[in-house]
């Protein structure tokens, strides 16, 4: 038997719901706070995630799919969305809009070469959103907000944000030379990953799960030592929009990301639930404006965040959160014999043109048979189709909840349907 292929799971239909209920709580809030839903291909030239995200960082280096396609080319799956995003930004010169601002979410698979784990997959699903054009701390505060507010949407409770900065580059380059100098004599103790990143991306040492319980990093400088006025100053600014709105956070040193664009604001949101799995960060995002540029645009700020889809589902069943599903038929229609089938499916049809979500039986079942799959289906009427009834334009409805059957003119049955569906949740059993 071929079985899906490792890191990648179906989601059946038995589930797909939690996916539809999920992705209009996004859609919802992103159009609330005027984000514009964005669609980029699912595959990109490699080049692009090499400079996008960074050619030292575990992304690029071990976790891309790449491949040469029939052209010679080299082609990357997406392991993220906000290269293609900003890639797409540059060719259509979007910063010409007068609105200056670009406002954008998007929604969909990407895929990262990694260990398979619960929470972690090698097809993965995210929403985020980019906010291109403007270097405000207001911007990033923001896009936190529409996040955290989507969390609050969705009922879930159990998650702090962390939130760090980076600085700006003069920070973040002093910074830097500083954790070469701290970590250089201890680098024999550490990882084979830190080694190379003492001098590739030192920052990322902070955050290596390996290395994280080694004495060494208890003693590392800290970022906030090397923020220069400017850097200082916005950091300020966004902390302050957060305590305006109200959202509670948590200042963490060692918050740097696993991606090379960031810089001044960065932040992650976590889940605190028991039983959730290794992998708490729900999602992450910050500032990074030097983007554009290295992507071939002119010098243009952006900030934004992404979500994995996959791990806020999980959130959801372990916070024990109802999500709500509307699965059930509104009208089963049951057929007394072959001779009333064809008149039965052209009533399902002419349900359906008229907005009744309903179904009938393709099995030749028994009548009894037929009402129990009305039931299964979670029918809320039965529409009863016999002989005599269609010689005198007649037709039964039987509310499968109060067990009460009526027989109506035909004539009417749309709008005795309708009806009936408007009262039903206050029909008695
Ligand atoms: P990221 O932190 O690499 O950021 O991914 C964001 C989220 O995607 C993670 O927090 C996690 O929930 C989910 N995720 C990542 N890898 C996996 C995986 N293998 N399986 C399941 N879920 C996963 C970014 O991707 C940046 N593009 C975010 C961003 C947008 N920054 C600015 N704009």
């Amino acid at each position: 038997m071929i079985q899906s292929a490792k890191g990648t799971y179906d989601i059946l239909p038995k589930d797909v719901y939690k996916w539809h209920y999920l992705e209009s709580i996004i859609k919802k809030t992103c159009e609330l706070y005027n984000y514009k839903e964005m669609r980029t291909p699912i595959f990109e030239s490699t080049d692009l995630f090499v400079r996008g995200v960074g050619e030292s960082t575990d992304i690029v280096t071990k976790e891309m799919y790449t491949f040469l396609d029939k052209g010679g080319r080299s082609i990357t799956l997406r392991p993220e969305g906000t290269a293609g995003v900003v890639r797409s930004y540059v060719e259509h010169k979007l910063y010409a809009d007068p609105n200056q601002l670009s406002k954008l979410y998007y929604v969909g698979p990407m895929f990262r070469y990694e260990r398979m784990q619960k929470g972690r997959y090698r097809q993965l699903h995210q929403f985020g959103v980019e906010a291109l054009g403007a270097y405000d701390p207001a911007v990033d505060a923001e896009v936190i907000a529409l996040s955290v507010n989507i969390f609050k949407q969705l009922g879930l409770k159990q998650v702090k944000v962390a939130i760090n900065t980076l600085g700006d580059s003069e920070s973040r380059s002093n910074y830097r030379k500083a954790l070469i100098n701290y970590f250089k004599p201890h680098v024999h103790e550490l990882c084979a990953d830190c080694k190379k990143r003492l001098e590739q991306n030192p920052l990322r040492i902070l955050d290596c799960k390996v290395d994280k319980k080694h004495k060494a990093m208890l003693g590392a400088p800290n970022m906030i030592d090397y923020l220069n006025e400017e850097s200082k100053q916005f950091f300020n600014q966004v902390l302050e929009y957060l305590n305006d709105f109200k959202i509670e956070y948590e200042i963490d040193t060692n918050l740097v990301r696993g991606l090379d664009y960031y810089n001044h604001t960065v932040y992650e949101i976590l889940s605190n639930v028991k039983g959730f799995g290794a992998h708490t960060a729900l999602g992450g995002g910050g500032r990074y404006d030097g983007l554009v540029e290295e992507i071939g645009g002119p010098n243009t700020p952006g900030v934004g965040f992404a979500f994995g889809m996959d791990r806020l589902i999980l959130a959801l069943e372990a916070e024990n959160i109802d999500i709500p599903c509307n699965d059930d038929v509104d009208v089963y229609i049951i057929s007394m014999s072959d001779k009333t089938k064809r008149y039965a499916t052209k009533i399902l049809e002419k349900l359906r043109k008229n907005d009744i979500k309903c179904e009938e039986d393709y099995f030749k079942r028994k009548v009894k048979a037929q009402f129990k799959q009305a039931d299964r289906l979670k029918a809320k009427f039965a529409l009863i189709v016999g002989e005599e009834e269609i010689l005198e334009n007649k037709i039964s409805i039987k509310n499968m909840k109060t067990e009460k059957q009526e027989t109506i003119d035909l004539i009417n049955l749309i709008q005795e349907i309708k009806d009936r569906l408007e009262d039903y949740d206050d029909s008695k059993t």
